[in-house]
């Protein structure tokens, strides 16, 4: 684990178990569906890596198109307004819609990409998060499959990035405060 890492919240091994669970879920929800009619839409950059994992789980023939956002660029630790920086690439008026994300903070870069979409008459509308920050989001605002509920620290590894680092890892860990929040002087002046 790189000295940065506080702790390992959820193992490599973990990860797997649960994208699988959560592929199955999604085939059972589209079971019956025109499954002709799915496009998956992962949000670059950070859930390449579980959007690769979970399409390779589910059974289903769909489309991809891809959407960029940024709302943490460089070192920052909080949000600073999501910004589209790539947009959708495919037509989905009248297909059913998974958007597939690494995880869900406050809520504003799913709440942008979802007022996006749902513009596009798409026949369905879901979401699906490995991560979620509980009680980050919007009240009202539950995406539809969800791997992991966890507690409210900053997050790397399996996708995720502080200032393009550590997004090779195979474990979900936690920075280490010091890397990205200066520690309390050890002395002060008066
Ligand atoms: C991260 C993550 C989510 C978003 C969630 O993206 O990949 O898309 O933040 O945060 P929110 O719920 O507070 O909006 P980031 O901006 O770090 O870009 P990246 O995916 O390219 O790393």
């Amino acid at each position: 684990m790189p000295k940065d890492i506080e702790r390992t919240l959820i193992t490599g091994q973990q990860i797997a178990r649960r994208v699988a669970e959560l592929a199955e879920q999604i085939a059972r929800t589209y079971e019956g569906m025109d499954q002709n009619r799915l496009t998956l839409v992962p949000i670059l950059s950070g859930s390449m890596i579980f959007a690769a994992d979970l399409i390779r789980q589910l059974p289903m023939k769909m489309k991809i198109g891809l959407m960029a956002v940024s709302s943490y660029p460089g070192m920052s630790v909080t949000s600073r307004g999501p910004k589209l920086r790539q947009q959708l690439d495919v037509n989905v008026a009248g297909r059913h819609v998974l958007v597939v994300d690494d995880i869900l903070d406050t809520g504003q870069t799913l709440g942008l990409v979802l007022e996006e979409l749902g513009a596009r008459k798409p026949a369905s509308l879901r979401t699906c998060v490995l991560l979620r920050k509980a009680g980050r989001a919007p009240q009202g605002f539950v995406p539809d499959f969800v791997g992991f509920d966890i507690e409210d620290v900053f997050v790397v590894g399996y996708g995720l990035d502080y200032n393009d680092r550590y997004r090779s890892e195979p474990d979900i860990g936690v920075l280490r405060a010091g890397i990205w929040r200066p520690r309390q002087a050890a002395c002060t002046t008066s």
